[in-house]
């Protein structure tokens, strides 16, 4: 078969198995088996691939249409810009987070700030911000021992080790010091939310994916739990789930938070808070 049959095929059988974007998945397999761009595909339609060439991705295609992320199988997940590792130990970074990422940039005035990520899974958020804001201080906490060793990983990958601190913390049990920003993409959905989850979202670890009962339980333990730990006037930034931006915001208001606003993700969901202390 030459590379334009493999990927219709393929684009084919992604369809029939309710994978969403089927070429563009077929495209990323193919290039990732052939050590490719998946630009340069396109270069060469008409080749016949070998079955040294087709056997590698005759599996990765399977298990993609069994469900498993595009992200675990490729091993690693574009975020800001940047490569991260990415496996079943930590949460696959999201699309939104990156919007998170992109406002806080244009937040930060102060290039030596020091910045708290808490929830940090793959690392993307404080790697991100060590990459783009060399002067900060950086530190990255998470409950998971799995995602410290993953976000470890991306952060020697990308030559800033000796930038971003890393801890295991139950949300800022461990956590000394005080912070101009502290950031969390915490987990947000309710466990009695599981069995809606897509295919791919249920292969994220669930300590990365659910709170308690109602799903902002733990958001509002760090909102309870921030003010000593943010500088005079500093701010916290909360990526949060569908429908609890009212709720969250109140509670905002009655730990005394100021100039608390909300943002909107692409898809027009109220998915950022932002709020001052002090
Ligand atoms: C939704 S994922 C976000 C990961 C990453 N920040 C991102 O945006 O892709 C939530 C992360 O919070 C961590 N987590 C869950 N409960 C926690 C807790 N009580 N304290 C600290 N981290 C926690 C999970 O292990 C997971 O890595």
């Amino acid at each position: 078969m030459t590379v334009l049959e493999v990927l219709q095929a393929t684009t084919a059988y992604f369809k029939k198995h309710k994978i969403e974007s089927p070429r563009l998945n077929a495209e990323h397999l193919l290039a990732h088996v052939l050590g490719r761009k998946r630009i340069e595909l396109y270069l060469e339609f008409e080749r016949v691939l070998t079955e040294s060439e087709l056997a590698p991705l005759r599996d990765l295609v399977k298990r993609r249409g069994e469900g498993e992320p595009l992200q675990h199988l490729l091993g690693t997940v574009e975020f800001c810009g940047l490569t991260f590792l990415c496996d079943k130990r930590a949460m696959v970074p999201r699309p939104e987070t990156e919007e998170l990422v992109e406002f806080l940039e244009s937040d930060i005035r102060n290039p030596k700030s020091e910045i708290l990520d808490v929830g940090t899974g793959t690392g993307v958020i404080a790697l991100t911000l060590a990459m783009k804001f060399p002067e900060a201080e950086i530190l990255a906490v998470d409950i998971s021992n799995d995602a410290l060793t993953l976000a470890q990983e991306n952060a020697a990958r990308l030559k800033l080790a000796d930038r971003v601190r890393f801890l295991k913390s139950n949300l800022l049990e461990n956590v000394k010091g005080t912070f101009h920003l502290i950031i969390a993409n915490l987990p947000y959905i309710s466990t009695q939310n599981c069995h809606t989850l897509s295919r791919e979202v249920s292969r994220d670890p669930a300590v990365a994916l659910f709170a308690s009962a109602r799903g902002d339980e733990l958001v509002r333990q760090l909102i309870e739990q921030a003010p000593p730990y943010l500088r005079p006037a500093g701010m916290l930034a909360l990526e949060i789930g569908i429908g609890q931006s009212e709720a969250l915001s109140s509670a905002l208001a009655e730990k005394n938070y100021r100039d608390i606003s909300s943002k909107n993700d692409y898809s027009g969901v109220r998915r950022f808070l932002f709020a001052r202390y002090g």
